[in-house]
């Protein structure tokens, strides 16, 4: 049962892509017929160029396929506090998916209570980015998956062989040949990582307000339909475009100390250099900007107008662009709580 459940997700998007395809079909059939009524169609909306319904499916390296049993490694790996030295944080600790793969915190709280420096952004859809972190310093969910564990502020283990060697205490080398074969080398933090991403590529949010209104299913308010069509109109879609709402490029934001891409490259063009946030699910991921400094979406969108399009927009106007983000919140990934492996009899060993 346990491996089923992914596949059952796997194969749902897959039936729910017929079913649209066939509703496709029958549209065409109909349209062709002379007589028929037209009248079951959708009308669908005109929307603002680029504008669309969130992909259901992410892209997956040719190396690490999206199967059922990476899926449901990972899944237990992300809630897994055995990854910290104290045993005390899981990937989940910070990203959250009972709220929105957030922690709501301006700095997130690690290892010895110490908080980073940049805010924690969701894991929520973000297999869709073009790279991790708000610099883009990890180009894979892999490579940013290896970062958590060992850092001194969030997860704080010594090395990669002392994560492996408390996995290895807890059980999980029989899981890791399971899924990727071969002998006791199977449980290898690469692997770790990999089982990790796998999973995070199941965390997508369909279904929005505003995806039901871009097919035709749904309706949203005036004022989401004025904060819609303002924001193409100003420019803001000029990076947050298409159907992820970013562009999934690295734009300067003259904003705060933070050097950003910079602190990556060196280069002086880098400088406050970040990635163009998804307005995926915004709403629910207060506080705002690499820095957290805005507490309100409201806050945000007064602050990228102003910066970034050199606008001062009215109350009426940012309330109405609110409302309209507030649509983009789309259905979380609802996810059973893991049964986590452990020795019998006696505890794993944590360090202070
Ligand atoms: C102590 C809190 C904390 C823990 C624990 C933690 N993270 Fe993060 N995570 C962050 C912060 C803060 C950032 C942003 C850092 C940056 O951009 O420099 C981040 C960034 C990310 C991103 C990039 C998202 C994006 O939009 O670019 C992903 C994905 C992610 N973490 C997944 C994980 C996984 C998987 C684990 C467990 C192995 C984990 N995190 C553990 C705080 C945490
Ligand atoms: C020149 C490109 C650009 C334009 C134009 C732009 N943004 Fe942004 N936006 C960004 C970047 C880059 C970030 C990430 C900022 C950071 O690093 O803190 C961002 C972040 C945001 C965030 C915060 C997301 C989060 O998760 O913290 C909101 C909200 C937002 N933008 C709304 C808007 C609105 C509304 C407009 C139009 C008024 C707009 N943006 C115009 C590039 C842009």
């Amino acid at each position: 049962m346990r491996h089923m459940k992914p596949s059952i997700f796997l194969a749902l998007a897959f039936i729910l892509t017929l079913a649209a395809c066939d509703q496709g079909a029958e549209d065409k059939a109909k349209s062709e017929a002379p007589a028929a009524p037209t009248a079951m169609q959708p009308t669908l909306p005109a929307l603002p160029e680029g504008m669309g319904v969130l992909p259901t499916i992410m892209p997956q390296p040719a190396d690490n396929p999206t199967t059922a049993a990476r899926v449901e490694l990972g899944k237990t790996l992300y809630f897994e506090p055995a990854l910290s030295k104290s045993g005390q944080f899981s990937c989940n600790s910070c990203h959250n998916l009972g709220t929105f793969g957030v922690d709501n915190q301006r700095f997130s709280i690690g290892h010895k209570w110490q908080r980073g420096g940049r805010n924690a952004p969701t894991v929520l859809n973000s297999g869709f980015w073009s790279k991790q972190f708000w610099d883009g310093r990890a180009p894979l969910l892999e490579d940013q998956a290896k970062g958590p564990p060992l850092n001194p502020v969030e997860m704080a283990s010594a090395s990669e062989e002392e994560v492996i060697k408390r996995l290895r205490q807890a059980g999980y080398e029989p899981l890791f040949v399971e899924v990727f074969g071969g002998g006791p080398e199977a449980l290898s933090y690469d692997n770790m990582a990999k089982a990790i991403a796998a999973f995070e590529r199941t965390l997508t949010t369909p279904n929005s307000a505003f995806d039901k209104y871009a097919r035709g299913e749904g309706d949203i308010s005036e004022a989401a339909k004025r904060g819609m069509r303002k924001v193409d109109e100003i420019g803001c879609t000029s990076c947050h475009s298409g159907p992820l709402f970013t562009n999934n490029a690295f734009q300067n934001f003259a904003f705060g100390t933070d050097a950003g891409l910079k602190d990556v490259t060196g280069k002086d063009e880098d400088d406050h250099v970040f990635r163009v946030q998804s307005w995926r699910n915004v709403a629910m991921t207060a506080p705002y900007f690499h820095d957290g400094s805005a507490a309100t979406l409201n806050d945000a969108i007064r602050i990228m107008a102003e910066v970034q399009l050199d606008t001062d927009l009215s109350d009426a106007d940012v309330a109405d662009i609110a409302a309209f983000l507030e649509t983009l919140t789309g259905e979380s990934p609802k996810v059973d709580f893991p049964i986590l492996p452990r020795p019998a009899g006696q505890a794993l060993q944590w360090r202070d």
